[in-house]
This record gives C-alpha cells, structure tokens and sequence, in this order.
C-alpha cells in the first residue's frame, strides 16, 4: 500500500499531485535527496532493506539520509546497525534525544580521528548538545561532485535542555560552504519546528522534522526555497503506540505503573520524503511524502 502526497513551489500555493512516482529522468539534472524518519526497530529496519532499493529506482535518489535513534529495538543505535544502513547505501545517519541509549555509540564516535567520512563521522548526534559531548551534529560530504551538509539539532520545548538551536544553525551556517543542506529537527513541538523552518527558509535546502513518530501532511516548499515538514513519521511498526506495544502503554496510562517498553512488531511501514532541489543554488524544487507498507 502507499499513500503519497507531493508539494511544490510555483510562484502561488502548495500544489497537491497525487501521481504515484515521478519519472525517474529527473535524477539526471537534479539532486533528490531521499529522508528516511526515525528507524524503529527490526520492523524498521526490515521495511528499509526490503523497500529502499525499489524507492531509489523509482524516486532517482542521489542522497540517503536516516533518523537512526531508535534502530536498537526503539532504543538507541549501535555501531553494527549503523553499519547495516550504510550497507543499504545511507549516506548519513541523524538521531536525538535516544542517541546514548546504547552506550556503543559513545565508543564508536571515539573511533572518528583522522577518518573525517568514515561511517563513525557519518552518524550525527544534535550539534545543539553541549560542546564537549562525544560525536557531532554536523557532516559535509561529497556526493559525486555535488558538496552536501547535513545538520541534526534536536528542540527544547518539552525536551531536556540544551543550547539553542536556532542560534546553533546560524553558527554551523557560517562555516558551511555546500549549497545543499539539509537540517534533521528532532523535536516534541510543532511550532518550535515550524520556527525553525521559516527562521532558516533560503538558507537551507530543507528543513524536516522528527522525533514525534507521527507523519504531518503539511509538507511544501517555503517562499525563498526551503522544503520543509513538521514530522517525517515513524519507519517502524504501526500496530502499537508509537513504536511500543500498545497495550504497553495503555497500561500505563490507565496505572501509572512503571513498565518495560518492549518494541511492537506488526503493520511495518517506511516514512520518508523525497526533496528535489537545484545543486547549484541549493533551493529546493519541491518535497513529496511518503508512506509504504
Ligand atoms: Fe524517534
Ligand atoms: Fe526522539
């Protein structure tokens, strides 16, 4: 099953296509950069294996980008399924507030010096969390010819606190010299995204959200060229509450008892959107969803 929405910027308002692919042509002028949202599990990480290779035929992606935090049974990531991603041609993995869950991950970052585009440097962790923290929250690569940057941050409203993202893209801008950028904001709330999108609009390719696990259909393309949306959603199980066994959590709702959260298993679905943009100037030309089960 898919559903799939696309929403570009002529000049007027977001227009809505329903077509269910694009001509594949397209990747030969354009750099489509393909966002995969937070990975759940092996539900997730089964749908990616299984459907990437089909969404990158059909969709002509160039770039490969995955919210990784919840690879590790929801909880965290670890070096070996990072690794498993890069396998699948992920280009670069971006994750948030569960980045430490698996404490492998503080060793593998460890492992960086001197590999400045080995996969360790191509995991991020939110640039915005404080400086001495193990990893970054910034990479800059290569894809072919094309330069690219890739920026994490992860938001303070509802979350624990950090520095100021914001403030934090502003800075990690100055120094970036790729006109493709693309800016993972793992965030709770959907104004503090929203902000974001319209603070950064013309200055970065495209600004999408994570962390909620719950698509948003408000993706288009802002006025100056930033395709933006509040939350990619979950790749992960369906059949539970946000990636956890539903009568889990609805236990604790109606107990309050604490509880191990154990992953849910059924009804896999990979959400992601496609970002097409223009690699000299970095705009975006527009931004499709989608949801394939
Ligand atoms: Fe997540
Ligand atoms: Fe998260």
């Amino acid at each position: 099953m898919v559903f799939q929405g696309t929403a570009g910027f002529h000049g007027g308002a977001p227009k809505r296509i329903t077509a269910s692919v694009l001509p594949s042509n397209f990747g030969s002028i354009r750099m489509r950069i393909l966002f995969i949202g937070d990975i759940f599990g092996r539900p997730g990480r089964n749908i990616v294996k299984d459907r990437l290779p089909g969404i990158v035929r059909d969709h002509a992606i160039n770039l490969i980008i995955a919210n990784g935090e919840n690879s590790a049974a929801g909880f965290g990531i670890t070096p070996a399924l990072a690794e498993e991603l890069f396998e699948l041609n992920v280009d670069v993995i971006t994750t948030g507030n569960h980045v430490w869950d698996k404490r492998e991950i503080i060793d593998y970052f460890q492992m960086v010096e001197g590999n400045g585009h080995g996969p360790a440097r191509r995991v991020l962790r939110p640039a915005n969390y404080p400086a001495d923290m193990p990893g970054s929250g910034v990479y800059e690569g290569f894809k072919g010819k094309i330069p690219y940057a890739v920026i994490n941050l992860q938001g303070r409203v509802f979350m624990a606190s950090n520095d100021d993202p914001f403030r934090t893209a502003d800075r990690l801008l100055q120094r970036i010299q790729a006109k493709v950028i693309l800016v993972d904001i793992h965030a709770e709330a959907t104004s503090e995204k929203i902000s974001l999108g319209w603070y950064l609009d013309g200055r970065v390719t495209a600004v999408v959200g994570t962390h909620t696990h719950v698509p948003t259909a408000d993706e288009r393309v802002l006025p100056n060229g930033t395709a933006y949306v509040t939350d990619v959603g979950m790749t992960g199980p369906y059949d539970g509450v946000i990636g956890v066994k539903k009568e889990l959590v609805v236990g604790k709702f109606l107990n309050g008892m604490p509880v191990r959260f154990e992953p849910a298993t059924g009804d896999a679905r990979l959400c992601a959107v496609v970002i097409d943009c223009d690699d000299h100037t970095g705009k975006a030309r527009s931004i499709e969803r989608l949801m394939l089960s």
